[in-house]
C-alpha cells in the first residue's frame, strides 16, 4: 500500500540542500511530522503519545535510579531506602518510577482495546499489532523483573511463584527454570541478571517503537469509521486529513496535561496506593507472606494462570500456564481470527454487545485475580478464562458471517462533516459594521 500522499520536502536554504544531499534528515522528521493523519480521531488515539511519554520517563528515572542502586541480596533493599531517604529528590525519582510503571500499562491497556473496538489490527495494520504485542511483551518482563528489585517480600515470593511456572512445563520444565535463576532458587545470580535485563529492555522497547510507528505511517493510521483515507491524489486526500503537526501534536500535548494533572496527584499525594506494603519488608526466603500478589496490572492473567484447579492429561499447574500464555497467543491473531469485512465495531452492531463484555471480562478477571483463590474466586476465573477465548476464537470468527453491519459512511470527510457541519459563508465570521 502507497503511503498516503502529501507535498515534498523542499530544501530552502543553501545549508538545507547541502544537508539534504548528504543526509536527508530534514526529510524524515518532515515526512514523520507532517504526516497526513485522519482528521476524525478521537480522544481514544492520544494513547500512542502518552505510552512515547511514560517510555521516556522510565528511561530517564531509571537511570537516574540505577545510580544509586545496588543489585546485590545484601544490600539492594538497603539502597532503595537510601534512594528515599538520602538522595536528593530519590523519593520523588522512585516514585514517578513506580508509578510511571503504572500510568503506562493504564494507557497501553486503553489503546490495545481501543485497537480492538476500532479493528485497527485488522489489514493492512496485522504488522502493527503484531510488533504492538511484542511491545506488550517486553514491557511485562520488564515490569516483572524491575518489581523484583527493591528485593522486598513480594519482590522474592513474586519472582518464586512466576519462575516456578516455568519449572511446571513437563520434562525440561525444572531444567529451564534453573536456567533462569541461575541456579536452584531466586538468589543474588537472580537478582543481577533481572537488572541486568530491566535495563536492557526498555531499549529493545524503544527500538520495537520505532517499527511500530514505521509499521502505522506506512499504512496510514486507522479512525473511528475504519474507512480509509482516499489517496487518489493530493487534494483528495487533503479532505480526509490534516498534518499530524501542529493539530494532533496540539491535541496530544493537551491530553497529557491533563493525564499528568492526576498523575502528578498519585505521585505526590498518595504513591504508595498501587504497592503493595509486604514490599516494604526485606526478603526473607524463610517466611511466606499470607497473601502473594503481583502488581495490579498482571492481575487477570494471574487470574486465569489459577483458574484451572483440576489435572486434565496435564497437571493443573501447567494447564494454567498454558491458559495464561494462550491469552496472549489468541489476543495477538485477532487479524485472523476477525472474518468481519467492516473494520470498525462502530458498524457492527452485534459486535459490540460482545466486544464490551470482554472490557467487563477483563475487569473481573483483575478482581479474581486479587482474591485468595478460594469460595467463587476459582469458579469466576475458570468462567472469566473461558469467556476471553471463546471471544476470540469462536465470537470474532463467527460474527464476522453472521452480522449484518450498519452502513459506514463513503469517506472520512462525510464522517467529518456530520459531526462539525461547514459553516455556511459567513457564519461565524466577523460581521462588517452596518
Ligand atoms: C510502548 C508502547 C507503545 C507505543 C509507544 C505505541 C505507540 C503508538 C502510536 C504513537 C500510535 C499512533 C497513535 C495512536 O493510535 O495513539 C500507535 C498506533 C497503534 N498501536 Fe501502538 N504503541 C505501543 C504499544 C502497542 C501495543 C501493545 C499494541 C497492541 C498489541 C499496539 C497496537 C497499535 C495499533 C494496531 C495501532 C494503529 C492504530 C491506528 O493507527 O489507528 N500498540 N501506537
Amino acid at each position: 500500500m502507497a503511503g498516503i500522499p502529501h507535498e515534498p520536502y523542499t530544501p530552502r536554504t543553501g545549508f538545507e540542500k547541502w544537508l539534504h544531499a548528504r543526509l536527508p534528515i530534514a526529510a524524515l522528521l518532515y515526512d514523520t511530522l507532517m504526516i497526513p493523519t485522519p482528521k476524525n480521531l478521537n480522544w481514544m488515539w492520544i494513547w500512542g503519545i502518552v505510552l512515547t511519554f511514560c517510555l521516556a520517563l522510565q528511561i530517564v528515572t531509571g537511570i537516574a535510579l540505577a545510580m544509586h542502586y545496588t543489585p546485590h541480596v545484601d544490600l539492594a533493599f538497603a539502597s532503595v531506602e537510601h534512594i528515599m531517604r538520602d538522595v536528593n529528590a530519590g523519593w520523588a525519582l522512585r516514585y514517578l518510577h513506580a508509578n510511571g510503571a503504572s500510568l503506562f500499562f493504564v494507557a497501553v491497556y486503553l489503546h490495545i482495546f481501543r485497537g480492538l473496538y476500532y479493528g485497527s489490527y485488522k489489514a493492512p495494520r496485522e504488522v502493527t499489532w503484531i510488533i504492538g504485542m511484542l511491545i506488550y511483551l517486553a514491557m511485562m518482563a520488564t515490569a516483572f523483573m524491575g518489581y523484583v528489585l527493591p528485593w522486598g517480600q513480594m519482590s522474592f515470593w513474586g519472582a518464586t511463584v512466576i519462575t516456578g511456572l516455568f519449572g511446571a512445563i513437563p520434562g525440561i520444565g525444572p531444567d529451564i527454570q534453573t536456567w533462569l535463576l541461575g541456579g536452584p532458587a531466586v538468589d543474588n545470580p537472580t537478582l543481577n541478571r533481572f537488572f541486568s535485563l530491566h535495563y536492557l529492555l526498555p531499549f529493545v522497547i524503544a527500538g520495537l517503537v520505532v517499527v511500530h510507528i514505521w509499521a502505522f505511517h506506512t499504512t496510514g493510521n486507522n479512525n473511528p469509521t475504519g474507512v480509509e483515507v482516499r489517496r487518489k491524489d493530493i487534494e483528495t486526500a487533503k479532505r480526509d486529513t490534516v498534518p499530524f503537526w501542529p493539530y494532533y501534536v496540539i491535541k496530544d500535548l493537551f491530553a497529557l496535561a491533563v493525564i499528568l494533572v492526576v498523575f502528578f496527584a498519585i505521585v505526590g499525594f498518595m504513591p504508595n496506593y498501587l504497592g503493595h506494603p509486604d514490599n516494604y519488608v526485606e526478603a526473607n526466603p524463610l517466611q511466606t507472606p499470607a497473601h502473594i500478589v503481583p502488581e495490579w496490572y498482571f492481575l487477570p492473567f494471574y487470574a486465569m494462570l489459577r483458574a484451572i484447579t483440576f489435572d486434565f492429561i496435564f497437571e493443573a499447574k501447567f494447564l494454567g500456564v498454558l491458559a495464561m500464555f494462550g491469552s496472549l497467543a489468541v489476543l495477538a491473531l485477532a487479524p485472523w481470527l476477525d472474518t468481519s469485512r467492516v473494520r470498525s465495531g462502530r458498524y457492527r452492531p452485534m459486535f459490540k454487545w460482545w466486544f464490551w463484555l470482554l472490557v467487563l471480562d477483563f475487569l473481573v478477571l483483575m478482581w479474581c485475580g486479587g482474591q485468595p483463590p478460594e469460595g467463587l474466586v476459582p469458579t469466576i476465573s475458570l468462567i472469566g478464562t473461558a469467556y476471553w477465548f471463546v471471544y476470540f476464537l469462536i465470537i470474532l470468527p463467527v460474527l464476522g458471517v453472521i452480522e449484518k453491519p450498519l452502513p459506514a459512511p463513503a469517506t472520512i470527510e462525510e464522517d467529518f462533516d456530520r459531526h462539525y457541519p461547514p459553516r455556511a459563508a459567513g457564519d461565524g465570521a466577523a460581521q462588517p459594521a452596518e
